[in-house]
């Protein structure tokens, strides 16, 4: 990276000393990585973020739905700071709070919204996570997604999961033996979600309809390719992708997992990791004893993920030297109040 803004970013961090401390996604560039001051998956973010209380300003390397998780978990004299506002996810735009209140409706209409436990996926805008908290519900994360889905089956029959689907259905199916009928798709864009009130109320899992788009990229042909291609190569992939390419891969979990599997994975071995391709650079790189390769053959980010470059991250660090605090993101106090609720029972999942 530019050694002129190298320069500068130290010495901004330098010049705030304790007063900052900067949080940096898995997915992110190896130029902004290298100023992050803990590293980790969005579970271990939201944790961290909640960990710190002595810092004033937390910049959030990451994307919109983070940085908010950070301002509901941090204390009344923090504030999270995102180093470029396009930086957002559009799975978590999937999911509109208009939207899902209707679906609720629905629910509600059908007789059998009490028995549904809403759950969402971090990768959700501060509204859903509101909506789920006053509906008695849980957010989790792709590390924890089990444990939050055995927690929703003790609080009721059938789980609303929001917004992507591929977590939900490869949690509810690969790791709690349901079948695949016991999950219905609810797509917001079809009246009543394209659904009968029979299959609403038969199904186990409503799934709604998101997805990402970078892990969507994933396919069972690049599963297939690369076994032919790399004899003995272990396919890793994070949950976010398609069923059929976690049923087929050797192993499936978060980021952090990824990571602890490809240091733990012996010298010589083969892995074609399906994620996010700055972190599997960075793990390449990293192991040049083991042959690390991404899963698909063409190159695939997460544009939003890389808005947040070096020169975003010093403008950041020195408009906060400068006394300004830029590209603040807040969340309204009661979205906060039953977001926390919602963040607080994951939190203390067993
Ligand atoms: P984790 O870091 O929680 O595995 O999530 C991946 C992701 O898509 C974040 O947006
Ligand atoms: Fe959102 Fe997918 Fe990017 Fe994660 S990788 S931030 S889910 S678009």
């Amino acid at each position: 990276s530019d050694p002129d803004l190298v320069a500068r970013a130290t010495a901004a961090k330098a010049a705030l000393g304790e007063r900052v401390f900067v949080l940096g996604h898995h997915y992110q560039r190896d130029e902004v990585i290298q100023f992050a001051d803990v590293t980790g998956d969005s579970f271990k973010l939201a944790r961290e973020a909640a960990a710190r209380p002595d810092a004033e300003f937390i910049v959030f390397c990451g994307v919109h739905f983070m940085a908010e998780s950070a301002d509901i978990l941090t204390g009344p004299g923090q504030q999270v700071i995102l180093p470029d506002l396009a930086a957002g996810c559009s799975m978590a735009d999937m999911a509109v709070l208009g939207q899902v209140e209707t679906a609720w409706e629905q629910f509600t209409d059908l007789g059998i919204a009490d028995d549904v436990v809403p759950v969402t996926y971090m990768n959700s805008s501060a509204d859903i996570k509101g909506f789920v908290g006053r509906n008695n519900g849980v957010v989790c994360t792709s590390s924890n997604a089990k444990r939050a889905l055995d927690w929703a089956f003790e609080q009721g029959q059938q789980v609303f999961f929001l917004p992507d689907q591929h977590l939900g259905r490869n949690t509810a199916v690969l790791e709690m033996g349901f079948d695949l009928d016991d999950c219905v798709l609810y797509d917001p864009h079809k009246p009543h979600g394209g659904l009968t009130p029979e299959q609403l109320r038969d199904a186990k899992m409503i799934l709604w309809r998101g997805h990402c788009s970078v892990h969507g990229r994933f396919t069972i042909d690049s599963v297939r390719e690369v076994r032919e291609r790399v004899p003995g190569v272990r396919v890793l992939v994070h949950p976010e992708c398609r069923h059929d390419v976690v049923r087929a891969a050797d192993e499936v979990g978060s980021t952090e997992y990824i990571i602890r599997a490809l240091d733990a994975a012996p010298a010589g071995s083969a892995w074609a990791v399906g994620t996010e391709l700055n972190l599997v650079r960075r793990m390449a790189l990293a192991h040049p004893d083991k042959h690390i390769t991404f899963l698909d053959r063409t190159v695939c980010y997460c544009s939003t993920m890389n808005r947040i470059d070096l020169p975003h991250l010093v403008w950041a660090l020195e408009e906060l030297v400068a006394g300004r605090v830029p590209n603040r993101i807040t969340v309204d106090e009661d979205t906060a109040k039953y977001a926390r609720v919602a963040l607080d029972q994951m939190l203390a999942l067993p």
